[in-house]
């Protein structure tokens, strides 16, 4: 999963996600109306807007959750929307998934939480850390560590904070070897300091293992401190795409204004 199919890259090789003219409906609501993007190997894309203006149908749309109704989701090479069931098992494989509420196992070591996310290698389910191979519960360790949690391995991750959780879930990620990072609202349920943590993790990761993340944020602040480069959506439509550099608060904050349907006065 390195490239997409040159057919669809118009950035260069070095895009990880091509989205063409994607319209996603939900019988009358158009969640996601013609909308197109690419997002860079090594870019950490955050995507901002409104409540229901589209954010987690467009990241669910790039690992296959949702069909689309037109347009085309290009993502490492695999053609997302027309898709076989075993290529989007392929493609999950190697796309991880970072949620608000963390989605540990709770009663399960954070070693092994981690170990979860490497599954997709094996054949045969597992049930404790010991009865994974060595080298895996190695790499695991290393993903803590990476995540500056090496001491917490054989913790219950229902002990742990909750910026501590949501560390321990991109190391489950990263346990996946992913090519490409989906976080939606990773700091949502964070103080202000953990979430800068967090922020900062995402970004050093996608900087120093080149990995790729798309982000739903719900602070501006946030994006422009951590983001490469920031979208933002209006009722399903870009209304935004600029490098984080250079951009103020008030240059996202159009971002919010509602757009009111015209009323037809009569005189
Ligand atoms: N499974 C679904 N069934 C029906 N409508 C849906 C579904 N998922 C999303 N929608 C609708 O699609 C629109 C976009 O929703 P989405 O969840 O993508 O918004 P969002 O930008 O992630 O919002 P939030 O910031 O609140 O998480 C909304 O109008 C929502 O009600
Ligand atoms: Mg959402």
């Amino acid at each position: 999963m390195d490239v997409v199919d040159p057919a669809h890259a118009v950035a260069g090789d070095d895009v990880v996600v091509a989205v063409r003219n994607l319209t996603k409906r939900f019988g009358d609501t158009v969640a996601l109306d013609d909308v197109s993007l690419d997002v860079h190997r090594s870019e950490l894309l955050v995507l901002l807007g409104l409540s229901g203006s589209g954010k987690s149908t467009l990241l669910r749309c790039l690992n296959g959750l949702h069909p689309v109704d037109a347009g085309q989701v290009n993502v490492g090479g695999t053609r997302v929307d027309r898709a076989s069931a075993a290529e989007l098992r392929a493609l999950r494989r190697r796309v991880g998934f970072v949620f608000q509420q963390f989605n540990l196992v709770g009663r399960l070591s954070c070693l092994e939480n981690v170990l979860i996310g490497g599954l997709g290698r094996l054949s045969l389910p597992r049930y404790g850390a010991l009865t994974y191979p060595r080298g895996m519960r190695a790499e695991a360790l290393t993903h803590l560590d990476r995540v500056g949690l090496a001491d917490f391995a054989s913790r219950r991750a229902d002990t742990l904070s909750g910026g501590q959780q949501q560390r321990v879930a991109v190391a489950r990620t990263l346990m996946q070897r992913p090519a490409l990072l989906l976080a939606d609202e990773p700091v949502a349920s964070l103080d202000p300091e953990n979430a800068g943590v967090v922020m900062d993790l995402l970004f050093r990761i996608c900087i120093e293992e080149k990995l790729t993340v798309v982000c739903t944020l719900h602070q501006v602040d946030l994006a422009l401190g951590w983001a490469h480069r920031l979208i933002g959506l209006r009722n399903g439509c870009k209304v935004l795409d600029r490098p984080a550099v250079g951009l103020n608060r008030d240059d996202v904050m159009g971002i919010y204004r509602r757009v009111e349907p015209e009323v037809t006065r009569t005189p």
